[in-house]
């Protein structure tokens, strides 16, 4: 991880991105706001993956010949820089598919009776009304399948984990929860929330799919027991999910899939596993994709994370001044960009979010709409869908103004200008 801070020029960034030259819809310049979805890739990370597979591409951890040693090489260079870059050890990070995957890898070992830290009948899982769905639904499956029980900390009406609405006790076997809410942008207070899990024994797994791509984030200093991040939001590739683990944790647990390249010794009758991260890793994994991921993180890295948490940090002030300034819109989640980061969710009057995203389409501008898989949350602020605004380091503050300048259009469209 690093926190140095240079230069930071946005255009000389903006070249490394080939896509965000293109135009959309008759010529329009193309807005891209959806990096909450997934990022962009710039050619350091598009070019990293393709000499990998020009080069060296070979199953890793696997055969004798050259090409399997420095593919292996590639992918576990990938990993000491990735684990580097999040503040932790190389063998406590496990590559998975997604995040998804990152988080249910977490819940199916917590419903295995051979890890010591089991659920069962009378244990309380935590998380909160914030979560999107990938850290909400394997909770759900954990709770039905051991006889747990989940409970959540609700949401303040500025959209931020609502500290007064829950008390942990001894029962709380897992404290779970969002660093970075895709929906409103709220930062947890994870110090807070990793006391009070501490303080009833519990173990806390935090979904950081939207923090790691936006500031600097040191697992060990956190105090976390598991993360989750993924690289398709972080300027690397899909298909590569990142699991940090604590090392005595990772050591305990049992697998979650089983089959080749993570086993120890295999006899007709029983299988002993190799020590993590190999243990989580069945099966020959993605291989050009970690090499991507590694080439992501030192990308970032290059720049510092503290410049682009600074320049998101601007982007999210100007997106709050400009949305804010708009009769009609109502901004779901915190208005100040005081602990909060680059996901700015909103409501139209009169307008429906579907709507306004193709209106702003049509202007070239790329935004989500929808529940962005946090349907609870939205059913906690009265509505169906939002639009949502996600940047990244390469987004402008003109870009900040289109989106702006497009949601009037589609105001004057509409016929719904504010009298
Ligand atoms: C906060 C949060 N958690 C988890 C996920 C799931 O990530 P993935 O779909 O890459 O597994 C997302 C993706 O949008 C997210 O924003």
């Amino acid at each position: 991880m690093t926190t140095s801070v240079r230069v930071f020029d946005v255009t000389r960034i903006r070249n490394d991105f080939p896509i965000l030259a293109r135009t959309v819809r008759d010529g329009k310049p193309l807005v891209y706001l959806d990096s909450g979805a997934t990022s962009q890739r710039p050619n350091q990370v598009l070019d990293a993956e393709r000499e990998f597979l020009t080069t060296c591409n070979a199953a890793v951890h696997r055969g004798a010949h050259q090409l399997a040693e420095e593919a292996t090489d590639a992918y576990e260079n990938a990993r000491a820089a990735i684990a580097g870059f999040v503040g932790v050890d190389s063998d406590e990070l496990v590559f998975t598919k997604n995040a998804t995957e990152s988080l249910n890898l977490v819940t199916h070992v917590l419903g295995d009776d051979r890890f010591e830290r089991h659920l069962g009948p009378g244990d309380e899982i935590v998380i909160t009304e914030l979560e999107h769905h990938a850290n909400l639904v394997p909770w759900q499956e954990l709770a039905r399948s051991t006889g747990a029980t989940l409970r959540w900390y609700g949401v303040t009406d500025d959209g931020r984990i609502d500290l007064d609405s829950l008390e942990l006790t001894a029962a709380v076997k897992v404290v779970a929860f969002t660093h970075q809410s895709n929906v409103t942008g709220a930062v947890a207070p994870v110090e807070e929330l990793v006391r009070r899990a501490r303080a009833v024994g519990a173990l806390v797994v935090l979904d950081a799919c939207q923090s790691v791509p936006h500031m600097a984030v040191d697992f060990h200093a956190l105090g976390v027991d598991y993360a989750a991040f993924s690289g398709h939001k972080m300027l690397g590739p899909s298909g590569v999910g990142v699991l940090y683990g604590r090392r005595e944790l990772l050591n305990a647990m049992p697998p979650f899939i089983t089959g080749g390249s993570m086993i120890e010794t295999v006899t007709m009758e029983r299988t002993t596993y190799a020590p993590p991260p190999q243990r989580f890793e069945a099966g020959v994994p993605m291989t050009s994709q970690v090499v991507g991921l590694g080439a992501a993180v030192r990308y970032l890295d290059e720049i510092g994370m503290d410049a682009v948490a600074a320049h998101e940090h601007t982007l999210v002030e100007a997106a709050l001044a400009a949305l804010g300034a708009i009769d009609g819109v109502r901004i779901i989640g915190p208005t100040t960009a005081e602990d909060r980061g680059g996901a700015v969710s909103f409501v139209v009057d009169g307008i429906h979010a579907h709507d306004l995203g193709q209106i702003l389409d049509d202007e070239g501008v790329a935004i989500r709409v929808g529940h962005h898989c946090a349907w609870p949350l939205h059913r906690r602020f009265g509505v169906a869908a939002t639009a949502r605004a996600s940047f990244a380091l390469y987004n402008t503050v003109d870009e900040v103004a289109a989106l702006a300048a497009a949601v009037r259009r589609a105001q004057e469209f509409f016929g719904e200008v504010p009298a």
